[in-house]
């Protein structure tokens, strides 16, 4: 591990409080951030070192795994220092290259750049590091990390893209999807290739179907302003659940080095089969909560939301079918789906394969035969069960689903955030869980149809009662009429 500077713009936010210093602070535990690697915290507001600790110590003793440990937490915190900058002033950041050149401070000119702060921001950063000079390399790596949103649809996308370019280049950029941080969501890659038996039945000759679906039991609590220019569509569908399934749908890469296993994924969306406006119907769905019961406990709907624009007809719930044109999954339907105020919390991935082509057991006990079943669970515990028919014990010949299930459930004291995994491959220069512009490109290409022909259709949303799996009008987009959701594991 090298020696690097951490510089988190926005780290007053949201984002930072949650996630960035409790993984940090987690990093550190285990002795990934060097003796000499410091964090700057750059705000808005006046605040004074001392202020600044105490809240940090705050915001990591409310997530620290280890309880916060008072050694831990001095030597984290011995790390982090306060900026106060305004964004928009030049002298700010002629302040920061001071403090950050000068020999007697130490700092690192191996620097990470988190842009935690809103998309339309990167611009007035990027050019303003840039016209000190923080983005060239003469003395030191320099990794811009952004997050979602990346645009609103591909044009948005594009321009976002070009904003970007001005500055840095794209092997210095760093664009997160969270869910290719989890752990469960690499072991796709694993399951599929570390193992041969599954690879001959992966096609489309054996598997009739596949399912990803991400529920959340909560709504969207006071995100409700930001969330009405979104929707489930652009929040889940476009950005994590694509990458999930590019995961599923993936050619094995050549290697692991980072643009292999990117440009297979981009090879996915490529093949992507697009959709007119007039498929958007049968091809996609929306629906927005309405009051009802999480857990036995009341919710309101979506549009008694703090801040929801009344009559919207944002979604809260979409769904979406996908073909990938290609020889290996032409005509096989991927069926995604996202929901907030859902019954339970989880995400996972369920193959449905076909039946077999003879129907041997029709005339005994047995009867029709079932299809066998894959299912991955990706949160909250890592799963994976197989379903296979077996006879049952007797004379009789009857048949019953086996499950052959796998649950590693990680303990909390070592379950690993997301972010953890992300930020250290951001320092070490390691980008194959992070977005290419191609493929970020890409998912936009497939989602724009539906997205702007729902933004015409303002009249009208299906609602579901939050407690629900979402509106039953949903199985249109079913390509037969024998499938349907699988909400178990
Ligand atoms: C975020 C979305 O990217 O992912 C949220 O903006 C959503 O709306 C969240 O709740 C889901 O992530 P996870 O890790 O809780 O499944």
């Amino acid at each position: 591990m090298k020696p690097c500077t951490i510089i988190i713009f926005g780290a007053t936010g949201d984002l930072s409080k949650k996630k960035l210093l409790p993984a940090l602070y987690h990093l550190n535990i285990e002795n990934r951030l060097t003796s000499e690697t410091r964090i700057i915290c750059m705000g808005r507001s006046d605040m004074s070192q001392n202020d600044w600790t105490s809240k940090v110590t705050e915001y990591v003793s409310d997530k620290a795994r280890d309880g916060a440990s008072p050694e831990a937490l001095e030597n984290f915190l011995s790390k982090i220092s306060y900026f106060k900058c305004d964004l928009n002033n030049a002298a700010s950041y002629q302040e920061l290259n001071s403090l950050l050149t000068d020999p007697a401070q130490g700092f690192s000119q191996n620097i990470v750049f988190y842009l935690s702060i809103s998309p339309s921001l990167f611009g007035i950063v990027g050019d303003q590091l840039a016209a000190v000079g923080l983005n060239r390399e003469d003395n030191g790596w320099r990794h811009l990390v952004v997050e979602k949103p990346f645009g609103y649809d591909q044009k948005s996308a594009a321009e976002l893209e070009n904003i970007l370019r001005k500055n840095f280049t794209e092997e210095q950029t760093y664009r997160i999807d969270h869910y290719l941080g989890k752990g469960t969501v690499q072991n796709i890659f694993v399951f599929r290739f570390a193992n041969l038996l599954l690879e001959p039945l992966w096609n489309r000759n054996y598997i009739d179907h596949v399912q990803i679906t991400h529920a959340e039991q909560q709504g969207v609590g006071g995100r409700a302003g930001y969330y009405d220019g979104s929707g489930a569509m652009r929040d889940m569908i476009q950005s994590h659940l694509l990458q999930v399934m590019t995961l599923v749908a993936m050619e094995p890469p050549a290697d692991l080095n980072d643009e292999s296993l990117r440009d297979e994924k981009v090879k996915v969306l490529k093949s992507i089969r697009p959709i007119s406006h007039d498929m958007v119907d049968s091809h996609a769905f929306r629906g927005q909560y309405a009051a009802g019961e999480v857990n036995g406990k009341k919710i309101k709907g979506y549009l008694e939301e703090d801040d929801a624009p009344a009559n919207s007809v944002t979604e809260t719930y979409a769904a979406m079918k996908v073909y990938i044109d290609n020889w290996r999954w032409r005509d096989v339907p991927f069926y995604l789906r996202t929901g907030k105020c859902m019954p339970e919390s989880k995400a996972m991935i369920a193959i449905r394969f076909k039946k077999p082509p003879q129907e041997l057991f029709k005339n005994t006990d047995i009867g029709a035969s079932h299809a066998n079943w894959i299912i991955m669970g990706l949160q909250p515990d890592n799963t994976l069960r197989i379903e296979l028919q077996a006879k049952e014990p007797g004379l009789e010949i009857t048949a019953h689903t086996v499950g052959l299930e796998t649950v590693e459930t990680e303990d909390k004291k070592h379950k690993l955030d997301a972010y953890e995994a992300l930020i250290l491959d951001a320092i070490l220069g390691d980008r194959s869980l992070f977005l290419r512009a191609d493929e970020v490109d890409l998912a936009w290409k497939a989602v724009d149809p539906i997205i702007e022909k729902w933004s015409q259709e303002q009249d009208f949303v299906h609602t579901y009662p939050a407690g629900t799996w979402g509106p039953e009008e949903v199985n249109r987009i079913f390509d037969d009429s024998c499938h349907q959701w699988r909400n178990n594991i």
